[in-house]
């Protein structure tokens, strides 16, 4: 037993730098990983993080930050926490240039920013293509001079809820149970306070910009543990991904200059979003890329190009190395003499474990940070740059809240309770060990992921929105008959990829349930049968929240403070 006041499950940007808001307020902290925190998906972030800074253009300010981030939103995300966090972008981001992060300069030296889709200004400060990586170390960095505990390669098996012992009424997270992936034991880690921030979703689709580990785990034992899932039907669909392997080809080539041409060699975006173009919000321009692929204006196989051969090889050298290495490496294209094939590709997970500004979730003692958690931010539709903003600013928030729960409610944890979620985790094990495998996880996974990449898709409608559903719980039916082909515990990812599909099966089924559910268009959300936004019934928050039968589903308003929802025109 491992016992912290405040256990941080998830290495990334957002759960470092809750670590180190929780170490800062003194309290005891430990990270607990599927992997080494410098590995976690948020270095795969390439473009940027927003912030007013005004650099590269002194009439930005936190204001503009936050209309733009809400109208990007189509109106969707609580106008409240977005004033919170842009007003808070610049402090963090400096903070970070002080904790020695390497960001790109102008020649002046300040910190230089380029122009993301649909932000109005140029906001979005950057590391070349490589900003993920560097905040990831940076912030690292700082939790080893916090001494911050690290406990890496565990998956996580489940979250220990127990009464309240001051309100036994209320329930209340008190730790996790995780599988030592390399030793092959279970362990039970007992903390005050636990944070989520194990990242998205995106692994549910096959067509995905994700790494590997974002499967949505902690988003699913918070789920199964009573919090609510909130606006899961919104899923972002990042314009370029890299034709054939869905690699992330950032959004920072199009604000370093680059072109998005059909086949005809034509400047497509004049016809979707006249004024912004190829840097208009990503729904508009993932809509734009499938529909000049759907109507036959596409490459054969179904791509467009994103061209940066007038921007030139000294900036492309400079500002975008790594989409070069990418393009040349996986498409067998240099960017500098040709342009690279792309087609949108799942990104990122709007939704996620329903909380407010500092993490707090419905469930006591359990906060949630990051692409897990729904703050709301990002609405309908999130702007690029904006998630690596979320992690810090909302990060700090949840570890400093957390610090502070723990120490108001330092009570014993109940170890009868860990013996017993640890009992029900091996008996789960054995269960997947035993007897003569009826399915095949791979397989299900693939169909999976098939059934999301063509049917709740970048343009959705009721009738394959319901064929998804109906398959999803036709997989769900069919998951008991998959078992285990390797049995010892000791780096089975046999194990953990079923324990993953699992997790993963139960959200496409919320997903997919509230897209059907929602008979209007709105950001990513975009229903052919139902093609225009409808404020009258629509501009509420989804939340799904577990039963035996499935998700049931319940609404709550949208917080707007002075922003009317207004037609979004680029
Ligand atoms: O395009 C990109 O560089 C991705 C950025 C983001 O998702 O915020």
């Amino acid at each position: 037993m491992y016992t912290h006041q405040i256990l941080v499950v998830g290495g990334g940007l957002a759960g470092c730098r809750a670590a180190v808001a929780a170490a800062d307020l003194g309290a005891n902290v430990a990270i607990l990983s599927r992997v080494h925190p410098v590995r976690s998906h948020s270095g795969a972030a390439q473009g940027g993080i927003n912030g007013a800074l005004g650099t590269a253009d002194p009439k930005d300010s936190p204001e503009a930050h936050t209309y733009f981030t809400i109208k990007g939103s189509d109106f969707l995300a609580d106008q409240d926490a977005v004033q919170t966090m842009c007003q808070e972008a610049p402090s963090r981001i400096i903070e970070m240039e002080h904790w020695g992060a390497p960001f790109s300069r102008m020649e002046d030296g300040r910190i230089a920013q380029r122009p993301f889709g649909g932000a109005g200004f140029p906001r979005t400060c950057f590391s070349a293509d490589k900003t993920g990586h560097v905040l990831m170390h940076t912030l690292f960095e700082q939790c080893l001079k916090r001494q911050v505990q690290v406990y890496e390669e565990r998956h996580i098996l489940s979250l220990v809820v127990d009464q309240d012992p001051k309100n036994p009424a209320a329930r209340r997270a008190r730790g996790v149970i995780a599988l030592h992936m390399t030793e092959g034991k279970l362990e039970s880690y007992r903390a005050d306070a636990v944070i989520m921030a194990t990242g998205g979703a995106g692994r549910i689709y096959r067509k995905t910009t994700n790494a590997h580990v974002n499967t949505g785990i902690g988003m699913a034992l918070a789920y199964w543990k009573g919090a609510p899932l909130e606006d899961m039907e919104f899923v972002q669909f990042h314009p370029t991904g890299l034709f054939g392997t869905n690699i992330l080809i950032s959004e920072g080539a199009r604000a370093e200059g680059g072109y998005l041409k059909n086949k005809d060699g034509e400047r497509f975006m004049k016809r979707y979003a006249e004024k912004f173009m190829e840097l208009a919000p990503r729904d508009i321009v993932a809509r734009a890329i499938a529909t000049e692929i759907n109507e036959g204006r596409g490459y054969p196989g179904g791509y467009v190009h994103l061209d940066l051969t007038h921007v030139g090889r000294e900036r492309i050298e400079e500002r975008l190395p790594g989409i070069r290495d990418l393009s040349i490496n996986f498409a067998g294209v240099d960017p500098v003499e040709a342009p690279i094939p792309i087609q949108p590709s799942h990104h990122y997970t709007m939704g996620g474990i329903a909380c407010d500004i500092n993490g707090t979730t419905p469930l006591p003692g359990l906060y949630a940070c990051g692409e897990t958690a729904c703050v709301s931010v990002h609405g309908a539709n999130r702007l690029g740059g904006n998630s690596l903003l979320e992690t810090v600013v909302f990060g700090a928030r949840a570890g400093a809240a957390a610090a502070q729960y723990a120490k108001a409610n330092p009570t014993e944890a109940n170890g009868k309770i860990f013996d017993a979620e640890t009992q029900a985790a091996e008996k789960k094990i054995r269960g997947l060990g035993q007897g003569e495998a009826t399915e095949d996880y791979a397989a299900i996974k693939t169909e999976m992921g098939n059934t999301m990449d063509d049917q709740v898709q970048v343009f959705r409608n009721e009738k394959d929105l319901r064929r998804a559903l109906d398959k999803i719980r036709e997989l769900k039916g069919r998951f008991p008959g998959v078992r285990l082909r390797r049995k010892g515990l000791r780096y089975n990812l046999d194990l953990i990829h079923i324990l993953e599909l699992e997790a993963m099966l139960d959200l496409a089924e919320v997903i997919t349930l509230g897209a059907l559910a929602r008979t209007e268009s709105r950001g990513s959300h975009s229903r052919t049968d139902h093609p225009t936004r409808d404020d009258t019934h629509w501009l509420k928050h989804t939340l799904a929240t577990h039963t035996p039968q499935g998700p049931k589903l319940d609404y709550k308003p949208v917080t707007i403070t002075q922003w009317k929802p207004e037609a979004r025109v680029y």
